[in-house]
């Protein structure tokens, strides 16, 4: 694919765009990967540089696939596990599990690998519990609704839970895996964007923002975190990326000992 020249204030330009669109900041390194893109879409759709940028300021779901191509969705299954295993204990040990429903809301939830990790832990203990997941991407929604994933993303689900909750594919299917209907049930996608959209009313046992705000500034991260505690419970839990730290950022989580990428309200 032949990319296209892009002048500094050009990048510049959709550089502002996907950073008001999204909170992302991109950094030089991403300026053959954002060149190439633009080739591809200013081919597809007929237009030159200009008339692109301009379409792409208009049109919602073009900026949130431009976004797609330029950011990582890169996600597994039981990835940085340690936080949620220590929520899941604490869960475990209420008074309260039985008749208690515990919410959770995996915010930025890529092609769904989070939050099946979590359901597939929830319904080992057998708790009661419904999650929201979701993204900005539209295009990592529809794969994590699928629940169709390839082998290797599972390669850190216990066997028994494997066992259990997913089905190996044949045919065209060898090499994939699917996880089990009861399981996709607990857990409602939908897209959310961190920057622009309102909070949910509802408040949540835990909220899980994770391997995402790497790509935010400062500002923005600060503006998430504190959006996102008002949306948990008392004594709830806030769980970030274990290369992520909320140290620089004015907010009111308490840490929880021994977790570093793990928070209480
Ligand atoms: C690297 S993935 C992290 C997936 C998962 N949380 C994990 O830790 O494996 C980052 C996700 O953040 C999403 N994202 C980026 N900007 C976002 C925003 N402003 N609002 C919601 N999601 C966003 C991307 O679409 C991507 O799917």
């Amino acid at each position: 694919m032949n990319a296209i020249a892009l002048s500094r204030k050009e990048y510049q330009n959709l550089k502002q765009l996907v950073y008001e669109a999204s909170g992302i900041n991109l950094h030089e390194g991403k300026l053959e990967l954002l060149k190439s893109k633009l080739a591809k879409r200013m081919r597809f759709t007929g237009k030159s540089f200009k008339e692109y940028l301009s379409f792409l300021k208009a049109d919602e779901k073009e900026i949130i696939e431009f976004i797609d191509t330029v950011t990582t969705n890169h996600s597994f299954f039981f990835r940085e596990n340690n936080s949620i295993e220590m929520i899941l204990t604490d869960f475990n040990s209420r008074p309260d599990k039985k008749t208690h429903r515990f919410k959770i809301w995996c915010a930025a939830c890529s092609t769904g690998d989070e939050p099946y990790s979590l359901a597939v832990q929830f319904k080992s203990l057998g708790l009661n519990f419904e999650i929201l997941a979701t993204d900005i991407s539209h295009s990592v929604l529809a794969t994590a609704v699928r629940g169709i994933y390839r082998n290797d993303k599972i390669k850190n689900v216990p066997k028994p839970m494997l066992h259990n909750y997913f089905q190996r594919g044949s045919g065209k299917y060898q090499g994939y895996i699917r996880v089990k209907k009861e399981i996709i049930d607990h857990v409602r996608f939908q897209k959310f964007n961190l920057i622009n959209d309102p909070a949910p009313s509802h408040k949540f046992d835990a909220v899980l923002c994770r391997n995402v705000m790497i790509y935010f500034d400062h500002d923005t991260s600060e503006k998430v975190v504190n959006k996102l505690y008002e949306t948990i419970l008392p004594r709830g839990y806030f769980a970030i990326g274990n290369a992520e730290s909320l140290m620089n950022l004015n907010h009111r989580f308490k840490s929880v000992p021994k977790v570093p990428s793990l928070y209480k309200k």
